[in-house]
């Protein structure tokens, strides 16, 4: 590695997050860890840690996706999130990979095919997000007897479009959930999967379920909250969400949980070149920074094209927090009143810097940043590390 901008990715922990998530919550058969997006940035190759940890289905968004874990593992099962074009289905097939069917219209092009009598599909449904999934009842019971000789119904499932964190919809999208649920002989199908991270964490599990799809709370992020109940508003607005749950507009709902998970990701960079500056010079494309009083900028080997802007606001140096004056493509400056060493390291993400911390400050929440993050970035396994 020439450049020395990477992501540090800590295995070890992402197994025991796993481990963590499967002791608190140890109701469920099937544990899918949804990866895609190279795993929220964290590598494919964090799969064997994931699987270690007791995730033993795996979920993505494309085919894609679906053959890169293919390319390194050949029997964990793989769940496509989204529909993908029929002519794929032979490479589905021979794949051993997992088919999201989410409409009727869907669903008659593929009985159309031959020999599919090997193939695993998830039926999914639509309980109010409308993003994908049957919406009608009617139409899933159609498609439901189209398929059952046809391919293997291994699976159903639905992505809640709330958290039920004091929102009435998450109670009308299990309404529509039942509805669906009743409508055909569900429990003949063997994996039924409904929630996702926040929603596990935030109610009791859904009576039917025996899986569920872990995306973000692997990565180290409990979805733990603790609610402010100070001040006369905000005494107002839970006694507001009690009426509607003892009146049943609402579910019940938890904020707070004791998972005790860690981040496993971390970002660093380096220092390219260091100068003094004095005061009123400006730095930066359009003069953007006038220099408060005279120290030192230093130019850092990150930028917007690797998904680094000033909105990061701050990196850690030698122990310090210093503050991004300004970016560029290829380069982030920060400026110091004291000088620094071309070669040190820096935290943009870690220990010091939290996830927490510059999501807060960016204004995103952890989903975007790690998707923020470009491909650009190579990713470090701990256990590598020596290498870099
Ligand atoms: C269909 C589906 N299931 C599960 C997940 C995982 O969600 P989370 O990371 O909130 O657990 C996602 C992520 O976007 C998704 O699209």
């Amino acid at each position: 590695m020439y450049r020395k901008s990477y992501a540090l990715v800590n295995k070890n922990i992402l197994e025991e997050n796993i481990r963590e998530i499967k002791k608190k919550y140890p109701n469920y058969e099937y544990y899918m860890g949804v990866v895609k997006n190279n795993a929220y940035h964290h590598g494919i190759e964090v799969i064997d840690s994931l699987i270690k940890g007791g995730i033993n289905y795996l979920a993505v968004s494309s085919l894609e996706e679906a053959l890169d874990i293919r390319a390194i593992n050949k029997d964990i099962p793989v769940l496509i999130l989204e529909p993908i074009p029929i002519i794929y289905i032979d490479i589905v097939l021979k794949n051993n990979i997992t088919l999201t069917v989410e409409s009727l219209s869907y669903t008659k092009e593929l009985v159309s095919k031959e020999n599919l009598k090997k193939l695993k599909v998830h039926l999914k449904l639509d309980t109010g997000m409308n993003r994908l999934g049957f919406k009608r009842v009617d139409e899933l019971q159609e498609a439901y007897i189209l398929l059952k000789d046809k391919v293997f119904i291994e699976g159903i499932y639905t992505h809640f479009a709330t958290s039920g964190r004091g929102d009435i919809f998450y109670k009308k999208q299990l309404d529509k959930l039942k509805e669906f649920l009743d409508s055909i002989d569900v429990l003949k199908i063997p994996i039924r999967h409904f929630d996702r991270s926040i929603t596990m964490v935030s109610h009791e599990k859904i009576k039917e379920s025996n899986g569920v799809r872990l995306g973000i709370i692997m990565y180290g992020f409990s979805q733990s909250v603790k609610v402010n109940t100070e001040g006369i508003k905000n005494k107002l607005r839970l006694w507001k969400r009690k009426m509607y749950i003892k009146n049943g507009f609402m579910m019940e709902y938890t904020t707070i949980n004791d998972l005790n998970l860690k981040p496993a990701y971390s970002l660093y960079s380096t220092i390219l070149a260091v100068r003094p500056v004095s005061k009123d010079e400006f730095v930066g494309y359009n003069a953007s920074f006038k220099v408060l009083e005279d120290g030192y900028i230093a130019s850092i080997a990150i930028g917007y094209a690797d998904g680094v802007t000033k909105d990061f606001k701050k990196v850690v140096i030698d122990g310090k927090k210093l503050d991004i004056v300004s970016d560029s493509m290829d380069m982030i400056m920060v400026f110091s009143k004291n000088k620094l060493e071309v070669g040190s390291k820096v935290e943009i993400i870690g220990e010091n810097r939290t996830i927490r911390e510059v999501t807060r400050d960016i204004k995103i929440n952890s989903y975007h940043l790690f998707n923020q993050i470009s491909k650009r970035v190579p990713i470090i396994y701990e256990e590598d590390e020596n290498e870099k």
